[in-house]
This record gives structure tokens, C-alpha cells and sequence, in this order.
């Protein structure tokens, strides 16, 4: 694959990158997306009924049984190209910030510190009621199928059931991350924008944003998007081949 000089030098010359993921980024370690079709969670999936409060509350039992379904799966994986490619750019520039819509932990598990999580994780569940923490016992739950049944724990304080911390259909983002993610868009030189479809709002208008202000987008995404307008340079192809060639394309960029 080959990369404009244009892109390398836009690459060399940004003092602060921003990186925005989405659900692409972790198809390479086998996690399903949301809406490619026919292996889609929202392809197989209703999404009201198990992302939803609503949908918690008519069944807890269907809600939890689907997300320690998707945390099996993700203990079960590994982090992939893509993810140690972009905690190595980390040590190539001198600022990174990276946002990401995924829940799972193959960022962190790659290297990257402290990615702001603007749709909460799989691994830190908490009350449904009080909001209180709850302690994942530890290791990898015995319940690899999926559509499986289970009561989720109660809460030590209150005993309302324990639900995952995932942003769910009419819910708020995280403040804090959405204000921190915001600073990083209108702040960053270059955007690179992974494995989304960015259709989700408001996480989808952190591009959007950037490449407004005048500022180098850079979208990689096998498919076409709805951000492939704004996008300065759309390199196609999966995020797991795609960002370590860039990452030695630049490095050898470098005088
Ligand atoms: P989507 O499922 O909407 O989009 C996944 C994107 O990844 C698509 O554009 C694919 O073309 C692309 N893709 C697939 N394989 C790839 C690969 N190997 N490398 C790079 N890209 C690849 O997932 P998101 O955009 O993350 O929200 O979805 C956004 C939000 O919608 C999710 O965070 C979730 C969902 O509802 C909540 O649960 C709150």
C-alpha cells in the first residue's frame, strides 16, 4: 500500500494526533461489529430490546446473559495489529489522544493508557439504581453462547440488579469523556477516524468537527462511510493491515 508524501509529511508535522475508534478496529480479534452485514450484533440482534434501559428493566436476565456473552468473547481475545500500531504512534508524535466508541479493553490491553471510553466499558459494571461499583469476579465467565439467560448479581448496597457501564440507546454520554474528547477535536492537528461507521451521534461528529476547522482527517475503513466526504485521505482497507504500514511508511519517512 502506498501513502502520499503529502499524508506522511501531515503525519510528521502534527503535534497533536487524535485517534476516534470505532467497533472496526477489534474485527481483526474477532469481535463482531454493529452493523456490517449479516455478522453485525445489530444484524442478529435487537438493539432496543438489549441496549436500552427499557429493555433492561422488562429483562434483566436477557440484557446481562448478552453482555457477559460479549465479555466472554472479548477475554477471550486479543489485541490485534491495529491496536498495537496505534499505541506504538503514541511514541511517534508529542501528543496522542485517543477516544474510542469500543467497549472492550483490547486498546488498553495493547498498550495504549487511558483511552477516552465515550460509550463506557464491558468491564466495569455498576448498580442500576445507586450507580455503586460492582467487582467482577475474576477470570473468563464459562458461558461462551450467546442468547444465554443469567440473573445478573445484585448490588452489595442497595440490591438492585448490577448492570454493564455501556452508554445505552437515549442515554447521555460520560460528561467528562465527551468534554475531554471535544478538547482533543478542536485542539488536534490530524484525526484519524478507525473502523467507524460514523453514523452514531453525537460520538460521530468528533470528525465531522475537526475536519470543519480546516484540519487533516484521516479515515481508514474497508467500506465507504458516512464520513468519507469530509475525510482528507479515506484509506481503504482493514485497520489491522492498514495502520502498521503507515506506522513504517512514516518511521521511514523520518530524515
Ligand atoms: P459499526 O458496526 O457501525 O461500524 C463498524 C465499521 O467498521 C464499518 O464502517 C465497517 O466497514 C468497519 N470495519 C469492519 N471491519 C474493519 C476492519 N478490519 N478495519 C477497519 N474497519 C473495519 O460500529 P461503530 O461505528 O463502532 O454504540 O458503531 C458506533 C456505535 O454504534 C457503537 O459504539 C455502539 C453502536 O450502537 C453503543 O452501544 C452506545
Amino acid at each position: 500500500m502506498e501513502f502520499s508524501d503529502e499524508l506522511l509529511a501531515s503525519l510528521r508535522d502534527a503535534r497533536h494526533i487524535a485517534v476516534f475508534t470505532g467497533a472496526g478496529v477489534s474485527a481483526e480479534s474477532g469481535i463482531p461489529t454493529f452493523r456490517d452485514a449479516l455478522t453485525g450484533l445489530w444484524e442478529n440482534y435487537d438493539a432496543s430490546t438489549l441496549a436500552s434501559p427499557e429493555g433492561f428493566a422488562a429483562d434483566p436476565a436477557l440484557v446481562w446473559g448478552w453482555y457477559e456473552w460479549r465479555r466472554t468473547r472479548v477475554l477471550r481475545a486479543e489485541p490485534n495489529p491495529a491496536h498495537y500500531a496505534i499505541a506504538a504512534l503514541a511514541a511517534d508524535c508529542p501528543r496522542l489522544t485517543l477516544i474510542t466508541q469500543n467497549v472492550d479493553d483490547l486498546h488498553e490491553r495493547a498498550g495504549s493508557a487511558d483511552p477516552i471510553r465515550l460509550h463506557g466499558s464491558l468491564h466495569h459494571p455498576r448498580c442500576s439504581a445507586c450507580e455503586a461499583p460492582y467487582r467482577l469476579p475474576p477470570g473468563i465467565p464459562d458461558k461462551p453462547e450467546g442468547g444465554r439467560r443469567v440473573d445478573p448479581p445484585r448490588c452489595a448496597r442497595c440490591g438492585a440488579p448490577v448492570r454493564p457501564r455501556v452508554v445505552w440507546l437515549g442515554e447521555n454520554l460520560p460528561q467528562a469523556a465527551w468534554d475531554a474528547a471535544r478538547q482533543a477535536a478542536e485542539a488536534c492537528d490530524l484525526m484519524f477516524s478507525i473502523g467507524t461507521s460514523a453514523l452514531v451521534w453525537p460520538a460521530a461528529q468528533l470528525p465531522a468537527l475537526v475536519a470543519r476547522r480546516g484540519a487533516t482527517v484521516v479515515q481508514v475503513n474497508p467500506a465507504e462511510t458516512a464520513l468519507d466526504g469530509h475525510a482528507g485521505y479515506n484509506l481503504r482497507g482493514a485497520a489491522g493491515k492498514v495502520m502498521p504500514l503507515l506506522l513504517q511508511a512514516l518511521r521511514r519517512s523520518r530524515p
